[in-house]
């Protein structure tokens, strides 16, 4: 039987990314530079900037000055743990170890149904008895499940910390127990991190991307 998520201490805000067929496209376009981007924001850098810090304190209240690992998830999470990273040294979480998963799963918006999940450099979690993973989105939940396989022990405590949770694209019962925001609606999300075929992971907030209008002709 699934187990019931854990109980969660604080509200976590929710952002909406509706399928883009329902919003006129046109409005969404920014000017981020020379070239218009085809994303709209939802939610600002300072809103994420602020999530991220009371996500690292909610963190470091239950943790304490434990060591503890921390599991990034590249490439998507790369912008986000080197946030949270520092937010947890001003909760005085000193003892960090942190160390890189790549995990491919994805094609455009397209998913591959077992991510291949590879460590990068050396182990780096051997004697670290806790570890928090770090991910940008739980979806399916697949990537989460193959971290989770890939790092579980009967004597360690796994945490999974992800910036974006969508509980309705879920396909394997995982959940995060610490979340930034979570999506409602099936709209794909970019920047801070997360891509659209490589691109807008530079962007400093978040924003849904919106499929380019069909070229006339
Ligand atoms: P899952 O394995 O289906 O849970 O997918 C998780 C991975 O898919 C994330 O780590 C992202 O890399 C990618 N992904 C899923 N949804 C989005 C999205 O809306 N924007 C960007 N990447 C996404
Ligand atoms: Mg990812």
């Amino acid at each position: 039987m699934e187990a019931p998520p854990p109980t969660r201490q604080l509200e976590v805000p929710e952002l909406t990314v509706p399928a883009p067929e329902a919003v006129g496209q046109l409005a969404f376009w920014n000017d981020v530079g020379v070239e218009p981007v085809p994303v709209r924001e939802i939610a600002s850098a300072e809103m994420v900037r602020e999530r991220v810090a009371a996500l690292a304190r909610e963190i470091a209240h239950d943790m304490g000055a434990e060591p503890l690992t921390l599991a990034v998830v590249l490439r998507g999470a790369f912008v986000f743990a080197a946030d949270l990273a520092r937010e947890l040294i001003v909760n005085k979480m000193e003892n960090l170890l942190v160390t890189f998963f790549h995990a491919s799963s994805y094609r455009g918006t397209k998913a591959w149904r077992a991510p291949v999940i590879e460590e990068l450099g050396d182990p780096s979690t051997d004697g670290r008895q806790t570890i928090l993973i770090i991910d940008d989105i739980v979806d399916a939940g697949h990537t989460a499940q193959a971290m989770i396989n890939r790092l579980a022990s009967p004597t360690r405590r796994i945490e999974y910390c992800s910036l974006l949770d969508r509980p309705e694209a879920r396909e394997v019962p995982v959940h995060p127990r610490y979340v930034g925001f979570h999506l409602r609606g099936p709209g794909f999300v970019v920047g801070y991190g997360l891509d659209y075929d490589g691109k807008y992971r530079e962007l400093p907030y978040l924003a849904q991307w919106i499929p380019p209008p069909p070229t006339a002709g």
